[in-house]
């Protein structure tokens, strides 16, 4: 990413608070100042901000474009222009909406894409945007047939979060402003199409869908996806779309998400999007899930056929409240849609799972936060290890680590200790119904909490250096699970000589097999990843965080009969969090290196921009390079 200059042009500004109606603000003064600068959005809400899209588009598969109209009612009492984001899309006309003309200009690369600028005449409170996506199109994802599960036809998705809306909408691309929306989307006939929005539950004959999303969301959760998928009901408000050969193993896989809806709701309130459906995509898909409002796209690499992965169900339902309806005003307060999540997720998990499920799951994620910290802490931002993040001028995403999440969490959980469980319920549950719908700051919500919990309650915690400070601050809560413990023996008895086949691994569950594969001895022979393939089967397993942990150790080693695993793994799956490590792994010897290139090569083109950029940096790919297609 190129450094942002002209920064101070920049004033995108937040939403804060509920504003008046459009005819109360034309007889009044200008609106004070209601939104903060967003270091990452060309917009300028506080002179005209968008309140309404109605998105009029087909989507070309063969051609990989997409073309139409963005039409956008405005909140503009005194302004002369309206400034979007863009970045990709050649927008080839604007008009009013009687179709008159309008003036635009599309301004310089800034780093995060560039201002399309619309000349606004007395009065003009709605304008349409006609255009058609470019080459470099980060948010879609254009698969052809052999990238899908049923191998006929071909698949798009797009990836919103977190500033690339805008590469293929114009749009103000800022968390910090809503909008509600309807399209109008055409596909080519025979297949299906969803948004995050009301969704259709059968094919339409001539591909043309309707969709209307009510509740105002941020541009970044905007999403489509368009292939040969169907929906299977599970519950009177949830269901599951999947390609017809993947269909039945996902509403197998995620038979508890109607009990996960009500539980999260007992816990914070009522689920304020209707319907909670998912869909599985195929799995270059660079997130484990995305918490698309009313629909999550979801990789299928959760379905394990145990559903001993389905937490992460629990995590996008939970953006329901903590990310969807109370947003993070900027990405720089992104902790505040993810640690809050991750608190959630376990709530939600423990009770749909067990006290035991959710506290390995603490654990995992706790060994987790304790690689990220020394992982940035020997890099070149080690500021990032505060939750408070300093993105501006830097592309947003490399913002979000797991520190958002697990420290994230670790603070709530601290919180949650010192004031108790039911206080603490009490407190989130008033805290995402007095902010519905509105911009979170992370300083907005600390002062809430001073004033709401901690005062009454006369609790002191150093929120401050929780929030402020790099590293892990003393009273952090160490996790413990007792399945773990069971582990640690027998890893133990492992180092000491037993043959694996020998340990006792009754029942172990997913969670347990991760937390072994991750603490296996160091270093490992070849005969003793042998000896632990045979007894176990790891190469073979088709729970993919079992495997993907184990093909780290495999790297790591350099344990050659798992490399056609490896490659086949590599050339099929695209969740980020799987791949950076793997090739970071294989980036660590020369022959890995080597190994890495070629794999690269063939996968590079099969994987989503998000993942692309962070491989290439890995590998220190360079756009030339002529392994290049
Ligand atoms: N919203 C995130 C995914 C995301 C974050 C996309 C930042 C783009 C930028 C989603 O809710 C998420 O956190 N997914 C996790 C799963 C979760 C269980 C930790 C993932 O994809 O692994
Ligand atoms: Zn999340």
């Amino acid at each position: 990413m190129r450094p942002a200059h002209a920064l101070s042009s920049v004033l995108a500004v937040i939403f804060l608070f509920a504003c008046s109606t459009a005819e109360e603000q034309q007889e009044s003064a200008p609106p004070e100042a209601t939104y903060l600068m967003d270091p990452h959005s060309h917009a300028r809400p506080n002179e005209a901000v968008i309140t309404h899209l109605d998105l009029d588009i087909r989507v070309d598969m063969d051609n990989r474009r997409i073309e139409g109209v963005a039409a956008y009612k405005l909140q503009a009492p005194h302004a002369d222009q309206v400034v979007f984001d863009t970045d990709g899309p050649e927008v080839t006309r604007v008009q009013d909406a009687s179709g008159k003309d309008l003036e635009f200009t599309v301004g310089e690369e800034t780093g995060f894409g560039r201002a399309l600028t619309v000349r606004l005449p007395a009065g003009c409170d709605s304008v349409r945007i006609h255009y058609r996506t470019g080459a470099e199109t980060a948010a879609l994802q254009w698969l052809g047939p052999r990238q899908t599960a049923g191998g006929k036809s071909p698949f798009l998705y797009t990836q919103g979060q977190a500033i690339l809306t805008r590469t293929w909408i114009p749009i103000q691309d800022s968390p910090g402003i809503r909008i509600t929306y309807n399209a109008r989307v055409q596909v080519p006939a025979g297949l299906m199409a969803v948004m995050s929005a009301s969704n259709p539950r059968e094919r339409s004959a001539d591909g043309l869908y309707s969709f209307r999303m009510e509740q105002p969301i941020p541009a970044y959760l905007i999403a489509l996806a368009v292939g040969d998928f169907t929906f299977q009901e599970l519950g009177p408000r949830t269901g599951v779309y999947a390609e017809p050969v993947t269909l039945e193993k996902a509403a197998w896989e995620f038979a508890d998400m109607e009990r996960m809806l009500t539980e999260a709701e007992e816990l914070y309130g009522p689920y304020r999007w209707e319907r909670y459906d998912v869909i599985v995509l195929p799995p270059s898909f660079p997130y484990g899930g995305m918490e698309n409002p009313r629909i999550t796209f979801a990789t299928p690499t959760i379905i394990a056929g145990d559903r001993s992965l389905t937490a992460l169900i629990a995590h996008e339902l939970a953006h329901s409240w903590s990310g969807n309806l109370v947003t993070n005003a900027t990405w720089d307060d992104f902790w505040l849609n993810e640690g809050f999540t991750v608190y959630f997720e376990k709530r939600i998990s423990e009770r749909i799972f067990g006290e035991e499920y959710a506290r390995m799951l603490d654990q995992l994620g706790y060994q987790d936060l304790l690689h990220t910290v020394e992982k940035i802490d020997a890099g070149v931002h080690p500021e990032d290890t505060r939750l408070k993040l300093s993105l501006a001028g830097r592309d947003p995403d490399e913002g979000t680590s797991e520190i958002a999440y697990e420290k994230g969490y670790a603070f709530l959980r601290v919180l949650e200790e010192k004031v108790g469980r039911a206080k603490f319920d009490a407190f989130l549950r008033r805290y995402f119904e007095t902010f519905a719908f509105q911009s979170m700051t992370t300083e907005r919500f600390l002062t809430y909490l001073d004033e709401q919990l901690l005062k009454p309650e006369g609790v002191v915690v150093d929120v401050q250096q929780w929030v402020y400070s790099p590293g892990l601050p003393k009273d952090l809560i160490i996790p413990a699970a007792e399945g773990f413990v069971l582990v640690d023996e027998q890893l133990v008895r492992l180092k000491n000589g037993t043959p694996a086949k020998q340990l006792n691994t009754k029942d172990w569950v997913t969670f347990q097999w991760i937390h072994f594969v991750r603490h296996l001895p160091k270093p490992l022979s070849p005969a003793m990843m042998k000896d632990l393939d045979a007894a176990f089967g790891f190469t073979a397993t088709g729970n993919m965080e079992v495997l993907a942990a184990w093909l780290e150790q495999c790297v790591a080693y350099n344990y050659a009969p798992a490399k056609p695993r490896l490659k086949e793994f590599l050339t099929t799956v695209g969740r980020r969090k799987f791949l950076t490590p793997l090739y970071e792994g294989l980036m660590a010897t020369p022959e890995g290196k080597e190994t890495a290139r070629v794999i690269y090569a063939e996968a590079r083109p099969l994987y989503h921009a998000v993942a692309v950029k962070r491989i290439d940096e890995v590998l220190g790919w360079k756009g030339s390079d002529p392994v290049m297609f």
